[in-house]
């Protein structure tokens, strides 16, 4: 079966082209191509939901076409059609809807709604190209605990069988990716800082500066991060040094024309960030993967491209000798994408008349 995916629920615009074979075997990728407003976000410190959806409108027939092309596939080699219908931006989810919706109409071609969730959760059952050169064999095995930390959520997901999910903790406030961002707004950094704060972060001393992990100790599988946000904010109103350092950054066009004083500092706060973000993500996980006895842990969101977080739940489960096969999609498959949107498409394998495709900005599980 060869599945277009198409994924447009925030600022990317994202279409792929997979092959599938058995539902015991992971999809091959045929193409993945993503376009992003996110330069143009950077400038308001965070999306604006029109001028995503806006940009969208432009960008979805060229990277549908350019995923097809790069295929080598046209619209007649393609058996179904995938796209998100939440949760997400509503113009921007119904940019991607109603572009499948036209072209199932056209071409006669059913549709498979999905979860935005569940695309992140089944980038773990793709093999790309380099995958296959390298003959890595994806051997996913149930019970499963997906960790799911993104811009929008931070969720650990219980996966008895494919279509067979519990969610069984989940943030009581802001998602781990929306700390990052937040806490990197407070500090100067563009949107989205995540990827950035990681980056600084290789160079700073994680001790540094004393953050809080809020919920790190509760009995549930919650998590917390505003308290964090607003100890960063205390942070730049109370230590004078910080003060000083924000006020800096403020005034200079360019991280690079800081002072290496000023770098380093601002690389110590970053690490103490990161720190705190991956200590609360890592205790909470280890600890379901131990409570559930899961035997694969799977990580999926922009949040899992962090090599902090990858590292440090390796270390934990070699230290405790825990018999759980940890999976990490490649990074270009944990940020959004349409590839995991056709994957998660076969494994639930259910398709919906285009009469009946509606976006659901608020879905969840
Ligand atoms: O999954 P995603 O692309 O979009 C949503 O569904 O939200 O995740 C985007 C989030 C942003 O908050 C971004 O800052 C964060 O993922 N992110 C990272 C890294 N790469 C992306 N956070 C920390 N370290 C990274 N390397
Ligand atoms: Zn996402």
């Amino acid at each position: 079966m060869i599945i277009l995916g198409i994924e447009t629920s925030c600022d990317e615009t994202g279409a792929a082209v997979i092959q599938t074979t058995s539902q015991t075997l992971p999809v091959l990728l045929l193409s993945n191509v993503v376009a992003s407003s996110l330069s143009l976000h950077a400038q308001t410190g965070g999306i604006i939901p029109e001028i995503a959806a806006r940009e969208q409108v432009k960008y979805i027939l060229p990277v549908i076409e350019k995923a097809l092309h790069e295929a080598k596939k046209n619209m007649d080699d393609i058996d179904a059609l995938a796209v998100t219908y939440g949760p997400g931006l509503i113009g921007s989810l119904l940019v991607g809807v109603e572009t499948v919706k036209t072209l199932s109409y056209i071409y006669d071609k059913p549709i498979i709604p999905v979860n935005h969730m569940y695309g992140h959760i089944y980038a773990n059952w793709i093999l790309t190209e380099k995958d296959q050169t390298t003959n890595k064999q994806l051997s996913l095995t149930f019970p499963a605990l997906a960790l799911v930390v993104s811009g929008g959520h931070t969720d650990l997901v219980l996966m008895k069988n494919h279509g067979d999910v519990e969610v069984i903790g989940q943030t009581r406030d802001d998602a781990a990716g929306e700390a990052f961002d937040k806490i990197g707004r407070l500090v100067g950094l563009p949107y989205p800082a995540g990827p950035l704060i990681s980056q600084l972060a290789k160079k700073g001393n994680a001790k540094a500066y004393d953050l809080p992990r809020p919920m790190i100790g509760s009995k549930d599988f919650d998590f917390s991060f505003s308290g964090l946000k607003t100890a960063v904010l205390t942070l730049s109103k109370t230590n004078p040094e910080v003060k000083d350092l924000l006020t800096t950054i403020a005034k200079t066009p360019s991280l690079a024309e800081l002072s290496s004083a000023d770098k380093q500092q601002l690389a110590d706060i970053c690490a103490s960030v990161e720190e705190a973000i991956v200590a609360s993500i890592v205790s909470k996980t280890i600890k379901a993967a131990k409570e559930y006895k899961v035997t694969s842990l799977i990580l999926g969101g922009g949040v899992a491209a962090n090599t902090k977080l990858q590292k440090t739940l390796e270390n934990r489960i070699t230290a405790l000798h825990l018999p759980v096969k940890l999976s990490i999609p490649e990074t270009s498959l944990c940020t959004d994408n349409g590839a995991m949107i056709a994957a998660a498409a076969f494994y639930q394998n259910q398709d919906v008349s285009w009469k009946n495709v509606t976006v659901n900005p608020e879905l969840y599980y």
